[in-house]
C-alpha cells in the first residue's frame, strides 16, 4: 500500500509550486502553504521510479526512437481503463499537451480566427490563443444549483460565426471538476459539426474521476467525433510526472494527421527523451493502474475531508461538487469580499497559495482553485489557516 500520508520534501527539486519567487510574484508573500500548481505532493508510482533509476544506471543516453511497446502501453491503458480503442496509426506525440494545442491552433486556424473556450477554464488556453494572435471566444459555463452546465444556445451562436474555427474542450474540466456526460459531448459534437468548428479535446485529467462518474473520450463518441477532433492525452497529472513525460495526440482524420506529422518533421520535434519514454511506459502498466486505484481512494477521502471541514468550520465557503480532477473549486462569494481583496486576504491572512478564480476568466471571480492531491495533514493545515483567517474577519478586509 502506498503511504500517501507521508510528506515529501520537494525542496531539492525545482518545484514550481514551492518556488518562493513565484509566490512573491503571484501572491506577494514568501511564507505560504502552496496548493496552486496542478501537480501532486506524492511520489510517482514505484514502478516508474524503479525503471527510471535503472535507466539512469545504464548511463548511455544517445539517440533513441519510440518503441512499439510504448504505443502498446498507451493503447492498452485506454482500451482497458476507458473502453476506448485507439488505432496505433492515429497516435501521435508531442512534448506536452499545451505544446500540442499551440501547434494545432497554428495548423488549423489563421490569425484573427476565433477559438471557443468554456470559462472559467484553465488559463493557459486563453494565453495560448492570445499568444498565437487568435481571438478568444467565450462560451461561459452556467452555474445552476451549484452545478456547472454547458450553455448550448450560446455555443451554437458562437460557433455559427464563420470566423470561429476551433473549440478547446476540457474533459474533465479544470477548474470546475465536471466530467462531461455522453449527451453533453454529443451536443458539442453536433453543434461543432454543423458549423465546421474543429475540436481540441484536452483530456489530460481523464484518469482522475470519482465513483458515480465516467470519463467519455470525446473521439470515442462516434466516427464523426473522431474525424472532427484532436484528443490531447498525457500521463502527467495521473502519475505526477509532468516534468518527465511527453503527451499523446490522437488524430482520427488522415489529412489532419499528415499535416501534424509534417509539422513535426519540418520543425524537428520528433526527438525522443529516454526518461519520458520509460516513465510513460512504466506508468501505463498494470502496476501503474494498481497505484492509481489507491490514489483515487485517497483523493476521494481528501475531498470528503475538505467538504466536511468546510461544512463544519467554514460554512460560508462552499465546495462545488468535484466529479473529476484533483482540483477543488471553492465558492467564496458568500463572504462578500471584492475579487482583489479576496486574493490578498487568502494569501496574506490565511497564508495559503491557491489560484484566485478570476485567473480562469471573469466568470471565476469570487471562487478559487485548490489542489487537494497532498497528504491529509497538509490539507488540514491549509484549511485550518483558512478557518482562522475567516473567523478572524471583522467587517471590511480591504
Ligand atoms: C486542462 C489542462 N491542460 C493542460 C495542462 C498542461 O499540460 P502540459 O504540461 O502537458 O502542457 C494542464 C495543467 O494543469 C491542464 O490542467
Amino acid at each position: 500500500m502506498t503511504d500517501f500520508d507521508k510528506f515529501q520534501d520537494r525542496s531539492l527539486s525545482a518545484a514550481e509550486k514551492w518556488n518562493k519567487e513565484d509566490w512573491l510574484e503571484h501572491f506577494s508573500g514568501d511564507d505560504l502553504l502552496p496548493f496552486w500548481v496542478a501537480d501532486m505532493e506524492f511520489k510517482a508510482p514505484p514502478v516508474v521510479c524503479d525503471h527510471l533509476l535503472k535507466r539512469a544506471e545504464n548511463g548511455i543516453f544517445g539517440y533513441e526512437y519510440r518503441r512499439d511497446s510504448l504505443m502498446d502501453a498507451v493503447i492498452h491503458w485506454y482500451a482497458h481503463r476507458h473502453q476506448w480503442q485507439i488505432k496505433s496509426s492515429d497516435l501521435c506525440f508531442s512534448n506536452s499537451v499545451m505544446n500540442a494545442i499551440s501547434v494545432l491552433i497554428n495548423l488549423h486556424t489563421e490569425k484573427g480566427d476565433g477559438i471557443i473556450i468554456q470559462a472559467p477554464v484553465f488559463f493557459e488556453f486563453r494565453l495560448t490563443i492570445m499568444d498565437n494572435k487568435r481571438k478568444v471566444v467565450r462560451n461561459p459555463l452556467k452555474l445552476v444549483d451549484n452545478h456547472y452546465q454547458m450553455d448550448f444556445d450560446d455555443l451554437e451562436e458562437k460557433a455559427a460565426n464563420p470566423r470561429t474555427r476551433m473549440m478547446i474542450l476540457c474533459n474533465p474540466h479544470n477548474p470546475v471538476g465536471r466530467v462531461w456526460k455522453r449527451e453533453e459531448l454529443q451536443r458539442v459534437s453536433e453543434i461543432c459539426k454543423k458549423h465546421q468548428v474543429l475540436i481540441i479535446a484536452d483530456e489530460i485529467h481523464s484518469d482522475i474521476v470519482y465513483p458515480g462518474h465516467q470519463y467519455i473520450p470525446f473521439a470515442s463518441l462516434s466516427e464523426e467525433a473522431a474525424q472532427q477532433s484532436f484528443s490531447c492525452l498525457s500521463p502527467a497529472k495521473t502519475f505526477n510526472i509532468a516534468s518527465v513525460t511527453d503527451a499523446m495526440i490522437v488524430i482520427g482524420n488522415e489529412q489532419y494527421r499528415a499535416q501534424y506529422k509534417d509539422f513535426v518533421s519540418r520543425y524537428l520535434f520528433h526527438k525522443n527523451n529516454a526518461f519520458s519514454a520509460i516513465a510513460m511506459e512504466s506508468a501505463y502498466s498494470n502496476k501503474g493502474g494498481e497505484w492509481l486505484d489507491e490514489l483515487l481512494v485517497y483523493l476521494q477521502a481528501n475531498l470528503d475531508y475538505l467538504e466536511n471541514y468546510l461544512r463544519e468550520y467554514i460554512p460560508k465557503v462552499k465546495l462545488i461538487k468535484t466529479e473529476g480532477t484533483f482540483l477543488a473549486w471553492l465558492d467564496f462569494r458568500e463572504l462578500g469580499i471584492e475579487t482583489k481583496a479576496l486574493e490578498k486576504f487568502i494569501a496574506q491572512e490565511a497564508r495559503i497559495a491557491i489560484n484566485p478564480g478570476y485567473w480562469f476568466g471573469r466568470q471565476g471571480a469570487g471562487f478559487a482553485r485548490m489542489t487537494i492531491a497532498c497528504p491529509r495533514s497538509m490539507l488540514k493545515e491549509g484549511l485550518s489557516r483558512l478557518e482562522r483567517a475567516i473567523n478572524g474577519l471583522k467587517g471590511n478586509v480591504i
